[in-house]
């Protein structure tokens, strides 16, 4: 059988050297070892939590471009944006349909936000949020995925499909594919500038579209300790250690690690470290300044995208209607 890989992408902030060293770098590069591959900006789920149209707008372009200029080839993967797909939204009611809600209620995502409430648990809390999994559901199986590419945070809304998939399979007819999981952050926590994991939320990234200098001063903002030049220094939980490994081959993580021991400066460290991502980013960044007011070459590539997937979402969906009985009267 053939391999289709298929994820999404929530369309909220702006990209940063986390998600590109957890998600982007991997997948481009699964992409290219890969029969068939779908990636897709899965804007539908961004308004979930954002409720800003402009901001929506800005990042559905910035994240695009993030993985246009990280080198996916449109040619090779089908990007398309979810909502240029509305079958998706179809599917999602047919599997709200089979989806019991005491498995909904386990969802992780949920059940952090009703935790974080006294009286009311349910306050605050809009459906969409609810039946996130749901969505996230149909978008992998219409499209007969076979192998869903996820950092470790989505594994149990990946179990949570295989499950919806077996339900609709065993009470019509098994005509959904059962997808498996690629799980490619495993054990690799990306630190940001103070030491945290590196996330939007705590305001620590590195971004990855920005200029050189603006890149190398945000280098320079990693939180290190106050160990002198000249003094050994530790790898362990070190940042800028922890980035550079993402960066360099095994000879010259050898070569970096032994310059800690010799005592390298945090100044000279951090200096080396700007140097690896930046030879890395230089071709990102150029193709980000010829691409960044190309709107329509993003649109055109978006709208090839959901014409190729559409067409393929059409033919499922009337697979499903029928097996369900939606169909012609007879
Ligand atoms: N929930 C995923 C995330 O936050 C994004 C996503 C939406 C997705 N639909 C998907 C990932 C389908 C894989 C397949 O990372």
């Amino acid at each position: 059988m053939k391999k289709r890989i298929l994820t999404g992408i929530t369309t909220t902030g702006i990209p940063h050297i986390g998600n590109y060293i957890g998600a982007i770098r991997p997948a481009i590069k699964l992409a290219t070892e890969t029969d068939e591959s779908f990636f897709f900006l899965a804007d539908y789920h961004s308004i979930i939590k954002n409720k800003n149209p402009s901001e929506i707008k800005s990042s559905v372009k910035n994240i695009a471009l993030a993985w246009l200029c990280c080198g996916l080839d449109p040619e090779k993967t089908l990007f398309y944006k979810q909502s240029d797909v509305p079958e998706i939204l179809e599917l999602t009611w047919i599997l709200n349909c089979v989806s019991s809600k005491g498995l909904m209620n386990r969802a992780h995502a949920y059940k952090a936000a009703i935790s974080e409430n006294e009286l009311e648990p349910d306050k605050g809390i809009n459906m969409g949020l609810f039946s996130y999994p749901i969505l996230m559901a149909a978008d992998i199986l219409m499209f007969d995925s076979t192998h869903v590419p996820v950092g470790s945070d989505q594994i149990q809304h990946m179990e949570m499909t295989r499950d919806i998939a077996q339900r609709f399979n065993h009470l019509y007819k098994p005509i959904l594919t059962v997808p498996e999981s690629i799980i490619q952050d495993k054990e690799k926590v990306v630190p940001g500038i103070d030491g945290r994991k590196m996330s939007k939320s705590y305001n620590n990234v590195i971004p990855l579209l920005g200029t050189e200098k603006e890149l190398k001063k945000s280098i320079m903002k990693i939180v290190t300790n106050s160990l002198e030049p000249g003094e050994p220094k530790d790898t362990d939980n070190c940042s800028v250690y922890e980035l550079y490994k993402n960066f360099a081959d095994e000879n010259e993580v050898n070569e970096f690690k032994k310059s800690y021991e010799e005592g390298i400066s945090w100044g000279e460290a951090k200096e080396l470290l700007f140097s690896k991502i930046n030879k890395e980013l230089e071709p990102i960044r150029s193709s980000y300044n010829e691409l960044v007011n190309n709107n329509d070459y993003i649109n055109d590539v978006l709208s090839d995208g959901s014409k190729k997937a559409r067409q393929i979402a059409e033919d499922k969906m009337s697979q499903i209607r029928d097996v369900i009985g939606i169909t012609k009267i007879s």
